[in-house]
């Protein structure tokens, strides 16, 4: 009887992630795991045998399944039978026919009730091209009849691990020059995430969810230097040399020049907004740059 009763009250839903091996991926299966949904399959969604395994043996309950983005006809597996959709583009430039290939699929699928998209704050003002690719994708899933939720964020705290040489050395090298933002930690998004997945009334949604202070680069290397007991100056680089350091790196130039306009967003305070909606989803304070830092100290000293 009681045994009836339970399995009634279990949901058994599946709970879809494209883009899983990824930062945001990760982080979402984490937390959803974290809520030990009775009855609740998490399928993750990956590219190849090694992200299969990477994540199934973190995560030893979920199921895996391999899928190509950029080739519709691999997706339809990966969609039997699940009930939520949380959709993670790459950092590709064809975030719109991923996009579209996976709403698509969901729609194809029958079973899709909610379809949570991860997108940028300031997505709906196509400014800049990463905006526009995010902002396409939204439209399609708009359009589709399915359930949507836009989960919109902002540059991650998690990036700083990539300057983390030359905070090293005694620089934060930060082309924003005295433009304010509120950087946005992954483990929060990734719970953020889940509690949308885990709980009703977000559906037809847009969600801006940003860090919960503004600051500057310079406030940013003072947080760096008052946490690391070490002299950290703040030096903003010019547009052409910003450029010229990511596509040395190895960046691709349409991936270059998307930061460059960001940067640009940043420095002209068009993107300094600290958002309700984060805190409100999240259910406690959102975690602060400085936390974020003492908590990896070992990565910037
Ligand atoms: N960095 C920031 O501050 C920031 C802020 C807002 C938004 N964003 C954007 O938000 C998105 C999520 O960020 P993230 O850090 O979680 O990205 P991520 O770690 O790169 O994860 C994206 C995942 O998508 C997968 N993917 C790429 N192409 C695919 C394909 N053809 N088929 C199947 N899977 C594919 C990637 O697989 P592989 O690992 O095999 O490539 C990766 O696992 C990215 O688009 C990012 O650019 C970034």
């Amino acid at each position: 009887m009681l045994k009836t009763l339970w399995k009634k009250m279990m949901k058994n839903e599946t709970i879809l992630i494209i883009g899983a091996a990824g930062n945001n991926g990760a982080a979402t299966i984490k937390s959803l795991i974290n809520k030990q949904l009775p009855g609740t399959k998490i399928r993750a969604a990956v590219r190849n045998k090694e992200q299969a395994l990477m994540l199934s043996t973190k995560f030893p309950c979920i199921e895996t399944v391999k899928i190509d983005l950029d080739k519709a006809e691999t997706l339809t597996a990966a969609f039997k039978d699940a009930d939520k959709v949380f959709m993670i583009p790459g950092n590709v430039e064809q975030r719109e026919l991923h996009t579209k290939n996976a709403v698509d699929a969901a729609v194809a699928a029958g079973s899709v009730k909610q379809f949570v998209f991860f997108s940028v704050v300031g997505a709906e003002y196509e400014a800049i091209l990463f905006a526009k690719q995010f902002r396409a994708g939204e439209k399609y899933l708009e359009k589709s009849g399915l359930n949507w939720t836009h989960l919109r964020t902002i540059f991650f705290q998690d990036n700083f691990f990539g300057w983390a040489d030359g905070i090293k050395q005694g620089a934060l090298y930060f082309g924003v020059r005295e433009g304010r933002f509120a950087p946005l930690n992954i483990a929060d998004i990734g719970e953020i995430a889940a509690n949308i997945l885990a709980t009703a009334g977000h559906d037809n949604k847009a969600y801006n969810v940003t860090g919960p202070e503004l600051l500057s680069g310079q406030d940013m290397a003072t947080v760096f230097a008052n946490v690391t007991g070490k002299e950290v100056a703040y030096v903003s680089p010019t547009p052409e040399q910003t450029l010229e350091s990511l596509l040395s790196t190895g960046w691709p130039q349409w991936q270059a020049e998307g930061m460059l306009e960001l940067f640009e967003v940043f420095a002209t305070d068009q993107a300094a907004i600290v958002s309700p909606d984060g805190e409100m989803l999240l259910g406690r304070p959102l975690t602060t740059l400085n936390s974020f830092i003492t908590a990896n100290k070992g990565a910037f000293v």
